[in-house]
């Protein structure tokens, strides 16, 4: 969990940015306009124009969530924010097929009832004694309301009353103590299944005044601590009412006499915020920015997504990492149903490819696989008399249940399914790097099954006749054209087999990357790949098809090149070309920090980004904007030349880069102002994000550093105020020694802080950052951009915002 530090940058900051910005902007607020009442005369179908509630910010009526486009549901949406965002669903498990012959009514009992085509009810408000006359109103705070006709604050039943896995400013998140009752938010089963998921947040139902998040009700994976009076001991960040101007934002634990529950609102019309209990078990706050049309995430809980308890299923390990989180099978394991996994729902996890044999079989009882650097699951059980590596090993396999040991002096075994196995690629998850033996079916690890068969294929070809032999070539001939066929712009368009076969079948992973996971492969000439496995994606098949072509035709040394694609059904996969030596950050602050770059060697690689970023900007057909630099994006080839990776996949990701871009840790370092502040992203935004990637290569740390003393350690405010006083010690990564070209350093510094001001205006084009980094042009000592101070110096906000 987080220190009580962290909500200083990662939290609280962009928010106040938010604040402070768009209240400059001024949102105007919206007039109504059109019907907000259900009553019997005036029935809702799904070919009828939604209510409206009467300050025009929430919609009532019939919509399909993305990627479903099979299922209708009754929601409430934001009526002016792109994107149908449904923060309330009636029926989230009973969708119904036909809008047109389904309604939503009011029935002869005075409920609230939704009708299918055949006029049966698959949702209703569920009262007893109702007798008079009711209707249905959507209020302005998007609280649908059952009321009474003659006396309409006369109300009888509420949305507020059931949340689904949104909670709206103004709704009592809690529990009653007069009627047992509560309130709680259920995640959504995938993010196009509104059906209640495994994930909810609930206040304590024992009685105490702290937050739980649970995993099907029974398990806790994460608290909010006690309510200490202004917020909660262990998630300050949830409510944050210290540090928000004229307390635009209240938030507060009422503990009475009929329930206890929180609740938080957000003055005027300016901030549109929600909470929202998230598919893959993290709750979110969310806030739109309008300039951005955006939502922004100013907090979220847990940190680490892998800390959401068996979020990836059994047989499957969680691989945190800088943008985004992602499940993968272990080895000898597939996914339990692709088409769920596809989508984004991991939950089911994976199921084992070959039986297990049990350990007296000859040379086929089963064997162990070990992961190393793994952070182990906690549902193990402990075997004390097993005193070594061989004994714990041979317990294991004597158990039928066994699936698994560790052993570091003492002996774990795991029975059933593993879960909750945390895999983390830069060792930050357990730095003494724990590792699990797994069981796997002895056939699991002979590699040579499969080449004595294909040997006795061919002495089989070749013994019989000619004939088949040229059959079979002529065969292998039209099936590697198959594979390597090229198309439009030189891509090739894989089929799904031919990935399969290209990467032996996703046996070899090599990491998470954004957006899914990345695998590695050989094309039939040898030429080795990586291969993207695309999810959660929400395109398309022609979009995806014109985005695809278009990032096939750029070509430059310092970008990663698109070699090409395979799309069938919902799955999407991008094949690039394989880059042996890792990622910048890997070098700068991960797992292979011990190899020190050297000083050209870095200044190299500063060059060679911005020469490939002067590129996508500039002489590309089309502009690209990365939207996301940073050394994670950074690979390097065996000469350890750089090369952007992911370009181009904003846009193709369509809303959901929004997503993932948010929920990152520590990316808010790298983005632009403008982000937060909503107005148009250019690609300064680029150059930004640049400027503070330059500062870690040549500091050789990242750039925020939380202190013992909950404070910020903002690396770039130290160095443009030293750079300032021309003072470059103690700034240069100490790993280099002597081992630095000041003029060179200088000048990095220099461009790197010209990139990060705050107006656009002020930062160069990539073309002049190249200029400068080749010694061509020589630039001033940049001022401290203002932001900096205020990152650091949150009282001088309210100074900041009435600019
Ligand atoms: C309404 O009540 C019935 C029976 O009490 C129950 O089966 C149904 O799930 C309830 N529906 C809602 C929407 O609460
Ligand atoms: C319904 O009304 C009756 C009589 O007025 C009352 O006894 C009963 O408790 C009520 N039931 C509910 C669920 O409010
Ligand atoms: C309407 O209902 C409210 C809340 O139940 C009540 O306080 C109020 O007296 C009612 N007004 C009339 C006119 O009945
Ligand atoms: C509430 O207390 C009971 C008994 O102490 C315990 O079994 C249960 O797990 C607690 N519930 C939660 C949600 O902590
Ligand atoms: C959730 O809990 C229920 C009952 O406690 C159990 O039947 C169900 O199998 C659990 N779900 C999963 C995915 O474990
Ligand atoms: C919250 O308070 C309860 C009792 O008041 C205590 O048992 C519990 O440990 C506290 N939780 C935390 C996280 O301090
Ligand atoms: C608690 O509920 C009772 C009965 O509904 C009501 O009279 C009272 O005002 C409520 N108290 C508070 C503090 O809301
Ligand atoms: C031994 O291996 C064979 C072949 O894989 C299998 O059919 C048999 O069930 C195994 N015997 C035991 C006791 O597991
Ligand atoms: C071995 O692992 C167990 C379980 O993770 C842990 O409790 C124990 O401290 C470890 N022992 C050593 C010597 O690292």
């Amino acid at each position: 969990m987080a220190s009580p530090g962290t909500p200083v940058f990662t939290a609280l900051v962009p928010v106040l940015f938010v604040m402070g910005l768009v209240a400059l902007q001024g949102a105007a607020s919206g007039a109504g306009g059109g019907v907000d009442t259900l009553t019997v005369d005036r029935p809702l179908s799904g070919i009828q124009r939604p209510l409206v509630s009467k300050n025009g910010k929430f919609k009532l009526g019939f919509f399909q969530p993305v990627d479903n486009t099979r299922s209708w549901y009754v929601g409430i949406w934001y009526n002016k924010i792109s994107g149908q965002v449904p923060v309330w669903v009636a029926n989230r498990d009973s969708p119904v097929s036909s809008p047109e012959s389904s309604h939503l009514t009011i029935s002869t009992d005075g409920n609230m009832v939704l009708l299918d085509d055949s006029r049966s009810s698959v949702w209703s408000t569920n009262m007893t004694n109702i007798t008079s006359d009711t209707v249905g109103i959507i209020l302005n705070t998007g609280n649908l309301v059952l009321v009474d006709a003659s006396n309409t604050s006369s109300i009888l039943w509420q949305s507020f009353n059931h949340f689904g896995n949104t909670w709206l400013p103004g709704g009592k998140l809690g529990r009653g103590k007069l009627n047992g009752g509560s309130t709680r938010l259920v995640s959504w089963k995938t993010f196009s299944d509104p059906a209640p998921g495994l994930f909810s947040m609930v206040l304590d139902p024992n009685g105490t005044s702290q937050f739980f998040l649970m995993w099907n009700n029974t398990q806790r994976y994460a608290t909010s601590g006690n309510w200490t009076g202004h917020t909660f001991s262990s998630m300050p960040e949830m409510a944050p009412t210290n540090g928000y101007p004229n307390s635009m934002y209240t938030f507060d634990y009422v503990d009475g006499a009929n329930g206890s529950y929180c609740v938080y609102d957000v003055k005027g019309d300016v901030l549109t915020t929600r909470f929202v209990m998230d598919a893959t078990g993290r709750i979110n706050v969310l806030t739109w920015i309008e300039g951005a049309k955006q939502w922004m995430l100013p907090w979220s809980a847990p940190k680490a997504q892998c800390d959401v308890y068996s979020l990836c299923g059994s047989f499957s390990a969680c691989t945190e990492n800088a943008l985004a989180s992602t499940c993968s099978c272990l080895r000898g394991f597939s996914e339990q149903y692709e088409g769920q996994w596809l989508r984004g729902d991991h939950t089911q996890g994976c199921r084992r490819n070959v039986a297990l044999q049990g350990s007296n079989n000859g040379s086929r009882s089963d064997k162990f696989y070990m992961m190393v650097n793994v952070k182990l699951p906690s549902n193990m059980q402990n075997i004390a008399m097993a005193g070594s590596t061989q004994k714990c090993e041979l317990a294991c396999l004597r158990s039928h249940d066994c699936t698994a040991y560790s052993f570091n002096g003492s002996c774990s075994h795991w029975y059933g399914g593993i879960i909750n196995l945390a895999q983390d690629l830069s060792s930050a998850v357990d730095p003494k790097g724990s590792s699990i033996q797994i069981r796997l079916a002895a056939s699991e690890f002979s590699d040579t099954k499969y080449s004595k068969e294909l040997a006795m294929i061919i002495i089989t070809i070749a013994t019989t006749s000619v004939a088949l032999i040229i059959l079979a070539s002529v065969f292998l001939v039209r099936k590697r054209f198959k594979v390597v066929a090229p198309v439009k712009g030189a891509l090739i368009a894989f089929t799904y087999r031919d990935v399969q076969t290209l990467t032996k079948n996703f046996s070899s992973k090599l990491g998470g990357g954004a957006f899914g996971s990345v695998f590695k492969g050989s094309l039939s000439e040898g030429t080795l790949v990586a291969v993207k496995k695309l999810e959660g994606f929400r395109q398309g098949e022609k979009q995806f098809r014109a985005e695809v072509s278009t990032l096939g035709t750029v070509r430059h040394v310092n970008l990663i090149r698109l070699l090409g694609f395979c799309s069938e059904r919902t799955r999407r996969l991008l094949v690039y070309e394989y880059m042996p030596n890792a990622s910048l950050d890997q070098y700068l602050f991960g797992s292979f920090q011990q190899q020190v770059l050297s000083w050209s060697t870095r200044y190299q690689i500063a060059l060679g980004v911005a020469r490939g970023l002067h590129y996508l900007h500039e002489r590309c057909r089309d502009c690209i904007i990365h939207c996301d630099i940073k050394p994670e994006n950074i690979l390097l080839n065996d000469a350890f030349m750089p090369k952007v990776a992911d370009f181009g996949l904003a846009k193709l990701m369509g809303h959901d880069f929004s997503r993932v871009l948010t929920t990152v840790r520590g990316t808010v370092g790298y983005l632009a102002p403008e982000w937060i502040a909503g107005t148009a992203i250019t690609t300064k935004a680029d150059v930004y994000s640049y400027g503070m990637m330059l500062f870690e290569i040549v500091s050789g740390r990242r750039n925020v550093r939380h202190r013992q003393d909950s404070t910020v350690d903002f690396f770039p405010l130290l160095a443009a105020m030293k750079l300032t006083e021309g003072e470059l010690e103690g700034l240069v990564d100490t790993r280099l020694g002597c081992d630095v070209d000041l003029a060179e350093v200088e000048r990095a510094f220099r461009v790197a802080c010209w990139c990060i001001q705050d107006q656009e205006g002020d930062r160069p084009a990539m073309a002049m950052v190249v200029q400068v980094l080749e010694g061509l042009v020589e630039v001033n000592v940049p001022p401290v951009p203002r932001s900096l101070k205020l990152l650091t110096d949150q009282s001088s906000f309210v100074e900041f915002s009435s600019e």
